[in-house]
């Protein structure tokens, strides 16, 4: 076999659908990649990504945990990455990496093109305060929605992500106690991995003001309890990340092959694959 010259890095990354959504795309363009997953625990990234790099290496998509690591072996990154100070997306320039963030312009993607929503000026809800988070305040401010209020289950993360905006009369941050007395948010965001985790978040439905778009940045079974929740908080549409990955791919593989591919087969192949409650 050739050695592979993109890889997605990340621990786990077994399920990943990136080797999939990389094909799939490299088909549509007629591009030849050999995309694998590599499973690596954070002491060993470095390692890792040298070697894939000298032996074929041109780019790489790097996830959980690796997102801020792989921050700091960019040589470079795009203004994107800085403020979201993680990095996604790996580019082979020069022998060194440069670095670039799509996770953002993957969900704005998913939320305007493909669902059609407005995001301006929507009262939003943005659950953790960690890389996920990070990037998907920026974005989501970058878009035009109104007040954004960063709530976490420790609270110092969520200071530390507002101070970090710098906007101090539109982001704000309450403790995850105080969740009842908030009010309700016209775009809810759950950017904690809890889902993953298997762990159920306690949301009071109150949150959820009608006609609310609830969306989790994870997919499939680990979006079901916050979708779920959504849905029976009256929700008018509650969404998993599926989108967002898709789309976030496509921003990679434009960086790296110079088009953009038609995301909508890929995306709407994999939906009808992946358990979602509802999508709408
Ligand atoms: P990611 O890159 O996916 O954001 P992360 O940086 O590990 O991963 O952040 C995980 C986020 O999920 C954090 O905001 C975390 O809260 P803490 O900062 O308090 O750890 C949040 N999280 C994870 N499990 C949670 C749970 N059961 N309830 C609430 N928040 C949870």
């Amino acid at each position: 076999m050739t050695s592979p010259d993109y890889a997605v890095f990340g621990h786990p990354i077994s399920h990943s659908l990136s080797p999939r959504i990389h094909a799939a795309f490299g088909k549509q363009a007629g591009i030849a990649l050999n995309y694998i997953a590599i499973d690596v625990p954070a002491e060993s990234f470095a390692a890792s990504l040298a070697r894939f790099a000298n032996e074929s290496g041109r780019g790489a998509n790097v996830t959980l945990p690796l997102k801020q690591d792989a921050f700091r072996f960019s040589a470079d990154v795009s203004d994107f990455a800085r403020r979201a100070g993680a990095v996604n997306t790996l580019t082979r320039v020069d022998s060194t990496w440069r670095g670039d963030n799509t996770d953002g312009a993957g969900l704005i993607r998913d939320l305007t093109g493909r669902h059609g929503l407005d995001l301006r000026a929507r009262r939003t809800l943005l659950l953790g305060a960690g890389g996920a988070a990070r990037a998907a305040a920026h974005a989501l401010l970058d878009a035009g929605i109104g007040e954004l209020v960063i709530v976490n289950r420790s609270p110092e993360r969520a200071d530390a992500l507002a101070d970090s905006i710098g906007l101090p009369k539109r982001v704000h941050t309450r403790y995850w106690n105080d969740l009842a007395d908030l009010g309700s948010f016209d775009l809810i965001v759950n950017a904690t991995s809890a889902g993953v985790a298997r762990e159920t978040l306690a949301l009071p439905f109150g949150l959820v003001a009608p006609r609310a778009l609830c969306y989790d940045l994870s997919y499939g079974v680990a979006a079901f309890g916050f979708v779920a929740w959504a849905r029976a908080a009256g929700a008018g549409k509650a969404l998993d990340g599926l989108g967002m990955l898709v789309e976030q791919a496509a921003e990679s593989f434009a960086i790296w092959h110079g088009t953009r591919p038609d995301t909508d087969p890929v995306h709407d192949q994999l939906r009808g694959e992946l358990p979602l409650l509802a999508t709408d």
